[in-house]
């Protein structure tokens, strides 16, 4: 009987748990405050500051299990996906650490002696690669194990060299790989393959890496040895588990067979019975499980960053759904059974199953939608391609309806030869390519790249102190580092070793206030920033004096304005708690900005707040605030504070210390800002506004302390002085405009009838003053008290009672002068109206146009309109 996967997950957590590694939780797919990666893709994402000596770790050796997403940037698999039977969007990377302690020779030992004895793989059958230079673990290879010498291999920086991206923490590697025999590979008996290790064949199969970090890759390209070594390996759970339970691949283990099971189910089709269908089963199989967990980590499909990444992926998996026959939604099934067979092992997805669920099925009532419109764009398109005698649609478009509308590229392929058309196939990948080129662009611009301030540090110096001593370590000017002082008016960043300047981060704005010297330099805070964790910097402007780096300052902080930042973010806290309590446990923060005079919390919740449960939210912030309850800040492992309850949301590492805040016993949160002493403080919370954000995504408003007290005052006026404008009190204020308001329908009925039969009366005077003027009837008139819509009524009538004719009516309204001029259509060749108004308009001192039948136009000299009309008679004769 072969181990379960989760037996096998166990032993190798408890395997290194015996040679003293802490077991640690895995991490949230959203890598916390790294703006480089969209998606942690390796193990070792969470502990890069770590590797970078930004954090101390708590332990020296840690073992875990990752949840790893490849679908963006260096290491993306999302194509690959189905095709063979061992590639993931999604997988599990089983890793051991060692942060600055054991290197390269435990590593290796430990991980043949788990390979060999503990799961008793067969010697013959491994192999071990190592970075060509590195003799040092091929010495360990060779005289610590008793693998095979011959399978020892030296490959270059491609295969054995490791890097996270494009910058960050790095080092050579030693792989492990495993023959599966033959048999395996289809190209076996190929001309020109011979099947081998790193040759592109299924057969030999990378089953662990072992990276032994030492450098830092910087954005210029240079590596930089870091001050201490580490190792960190990953493992791939799914390809152990299918190794270790003799399964064809990774999608015949127990890890993903119930997730197509279910498939079959519903579909009535069967695994394993055409390639073609098979490749879609692995596809939904996969990417169910990437989207279940992504958006139980706090993503929502959007149009823009991860919430695209999470559509691209289920979009896929939706289209595979149509080829495996579904018509009706079939996803949430497929997520449904990735809850219930990694639910035990990762409890965030129990946690938040009925959300997952209702993420899934929206979207895809979505894409059908999409679909739908799709398939008439492409049409259209195919129309114009016809109409225009080619055969071929060109990539932009196809690529509009991959891009812009989710339409899937193999679907208009499909749709274009059944008519008899092909895709310009270059034009699309190349249309592509600009679009991911965009995408990195994109990608790069949060990190702070300052010249030199990228290996500065300063210390918050807490959240209670509103002042500080500490001394300059920079000062930028530009983006450049200034030598010499800065003067009076010249707008700088500082950076000093200490500070007690909140800069922003978590949502929370950064502190404003001053820096100043004894000698008298004032530089005036604006904003304080915290570009990377550790750094602060202030920016400002130079009020007087002349700083530079080294002198001692004193940095004062705007102690008022923090106050009210503190009120707004512990009411979100307050706020977060009520919303879970109100609307479920499914709720979590998913973005928040606190400024001193208001909040916004986002969070993920599906359907619009109703207005009665706003109010009893609202009823239950403030009654924990009368709650008055004590607000404490206190350090401690992660793990400590997932045991005292914290809630963690993505944005955590695992493995470092962090700070929770605790309000009573309804809030305990992780949190790095700056917060008050008691509920109590808070004063009053008043909620402004609901809305929705993203599909999955809810955002409110609200104010809290003054602010708030502040915005009902407003209000509070308002409705005064509307009950005094009615002449009547707050109260019956509402009942009072409502009869207005009625007043006003009835006494607007009553003009529009007065002004028709002013209209008809001053029409007869009119039609009495034609002219006919080479057999056609001429007016030009004075028109008195009708308004805009009435006169061209008017205009129109007298056009087809008098036709041919030619009407021109002018009235004044307020001090501006309107003419109208209509022509019998019969007679818009001889006579334009647009022609007449631009020759008329001028003389009011205006300007217009219009149509041949229609024109108008307005203009300031009312005086002169009599004079405008006249000359319409005059414009006529001459044929105009
Ligand atoms: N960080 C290494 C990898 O992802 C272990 O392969």
């Amino acid at each position: 009987m072969s181990m379960t996967g989760k037996e096998i997950r166990d032993s190798f957590l408890h395997f290194f748990a015996q040679q003293g590694h802490q077991i640690v939780p895995s991490a949230s797919l959203i890598p916390a405050s790294d703006p480089t990666l969209m998606f942690t893709n390796a193990g070792m994402v969470s502990f890069k500051n770590i590797f970078l000596d930004l954090e101390k770790p708590t332990q020296r050796r840690v073992v875990n299990s990752q949840k790893c997403l490849r679908v963006s940037g260096k290491h993306n698999d999302l194509e690959e996906v189905g095709r063979d039977t061992y590639h993931h969007t999604f997988f599990e990377m089983l890793g051991n650490w060692s942060f600055g302690d054991y290197y390269k020779k435990e590593a290796i030992s430990w991980a043949w002696q788990l390979l060999t004895e503990v799961w008793k793989l067969p010697k013959d059958k491994l192999w071990a690669t190592v970075y060509n230079t590195d003799d040092e673990a091929e010495d360990w290879w060779r005289t610590l194990t008793d693998i095979n010498e011959a399978q020892i291999l030296r490959f270059a920086e491609k295969d054995n060299f490791w890097e996270m991206g494009e910058t960050g923490p790095c080092g050579p590697c030693s792989e492990i790989h495993i023959d599966r025999g033959p048999g395996i590979c289809e190209k076996e008996n190929t001309p020109g393959h011979t099947c081998s290790v790193n040759g592109n064949c299924p057969r030999y199969m990378e089953l662990w890496n072992l990276v032994f970090i030492q450098y830092n890759r910087s954005a210029d390209q240079s590596l930089s040895e870091l001050p201490a070594k580490h190792v960190d390996t990953g493992m791939g759970m799914e390809r152990i588990t299918s190794i270790l339970q003799g399964a064809r691949g990774n999608y015949d283990t127990d890890l993903l067979r119930d997730v197509i099971r279910a498939m079959e189910e519903l579909s009535g089709k069967r695994y394993g019975s055409d390639p073609e269908q098979d490749i879609s089963f692995r596809v939904i199989a996969d990417h169910a499980r990437a989207a279940a967990f992504v958006i139980a980590d706090g993503v929502v499909p959007t149009n823009d960053g991860r919430g695209y990444v999470l559509r691209r992926i289920m979009r896929r998996a939706l289209r595979h759904g149509r080829l495996l026959g579904f018509e009706a939604p079939f996803f949430s099934h497929a997520t449904e059974s990735v809850v219930r067979l990694m639910g035990a092992a990762y409890p965030e997805l129990i946690e938040r199953k009925d959300y997952v669920t209702e993420v899934v099925r929206t979207e895809e009532v979505r894409f059908s939608d999409t679909l739908g419109r799709g398939l008439s764009l492409l049409e259209q398109e195919i129309y114009s391609v016809r109409k225009s005698g080619q055969t071929t649609l060109t990539g932009d478009a196809a690529f509009r309806l991959y891009d812009t509308y989710g339409f899937p590229l193999d679907l208009t392929e499909d749709f274009l030869s059944s008519e008899g058309l092909t895709l310009d196939r270059a034009g699309f990948d190349q249309a592509m390519d600009e679009q991911r080129a965009r995408a990195r662009e994109g990608q790069k611009g949060t990190v702070y790249i300052s010249a030199g301030l990228t290996d500065l540090r300063s210390r918050f110096a807490g959240d209670r102190i509103v002042e500080w001593e500490s001394e300059v370590l920079a000062v930028l000017v530009n983006g450049e580092p200034r030598t010499n002082a800065v003067r009076a008016g010249e707008e700088v960043e500082i950076v000093t070793a200490e500070t007690p300047f909140y800069g922003e981060s978590g949502g929370q704005v950064g502190d404003t206030g001053r820096i100043e010297t004894s000698r008298g330099d004032i530089v005036e805070v604006l904003d304080t920033l915290k570009p990377q964790p550790f750094l602060v910097v202030h920016r400002g402007r130079v009020q007087q004096g002349a700083l530079q780096t080294g002198d001692r300052v004193r940095l004062v902080i705007n102690a008022e304005r923090r106050e009210a930042i503190r009120l707004n973010h512990s009411a979100t806290h307050v706020l977060h708690s009520a919303l879970r309590e109100l609307l479920g446990p499914h709720v979590r923060q998913a973005g928040s900005l606190v400024t001193p005079d208001r909040l916004r919390f986002d969070f993920t919740h599906t359907s619009p707040v109703k207005d009665e449960v706003l109010e009893r939210i609202e009823d239950m912030v403030n009654a924990h605030i009368r709650e008055n309850a004590e607000v404490t800040s206190q350090e401690m492992s992660l793990n400590d504070a997932l045991k005292s309850g914290a809630l963690a949301f993505f944005g955590e590492k695992y493995g470092e210390r962090v700070r929770v805040i605790k309000m009573g016993d309804f809030s305990t949160e992780l949190c790095g800002g700056t917060h008050i002493t008691r509920t109590g403080d808070i004063g009053l919370f008043k909620l402004k506004a609901e809305a929705g954000v993203a599909s999955g995504v809810r955002r409110v408003e609200a104010t809290t302390g003054d602010g708030a007290l502040e915005w009902v005052r407003q209000r509070e006026k308002v409705l005064k002085e509307v009950g005094t404008i009615l002449k009547g009190t707050e109260e019956d204020a509402v009942e009072k405009l409502e009869k207005l308001l009625a007043e006003r329908r009835d006494l607007e009925k009553q003009l529009a009838q007065l002004q028709n039969k002013l209209a008809g009366s001053q029409s007869d005077e009119i039609t009495a003053r034609v002219r006919k003027v080479n057999g056609v009837n001429v007016v030009a008139s004075r028109v008195e008290g009708v308004e805009d819509k009435a006169l061209r009524e008017m205009a129109d009538k007298l056009r087809d009672k008098l036709q041919p004719a030619v009407v021109v009516l002018g009235t004044v309204q307020g001090d501006r002068a309107l003419l109208l001029v209509g022509v019998s259509k019969e007679i818009t060749k001889t006579h334009h109206a647009g022609n007449i108004i631009k020759q008329i308009a001028p003389i009011v001192g205006g300007g217009g146009g219009g149509r041949p039948d229609f024109a108008q136009a307005g203009g300031k000299d009312v005086a002169r309109l009599d004079e405008a009309l006249r000359k319409v008679y005059e414009l006529v004769e001459k044929g105009s």
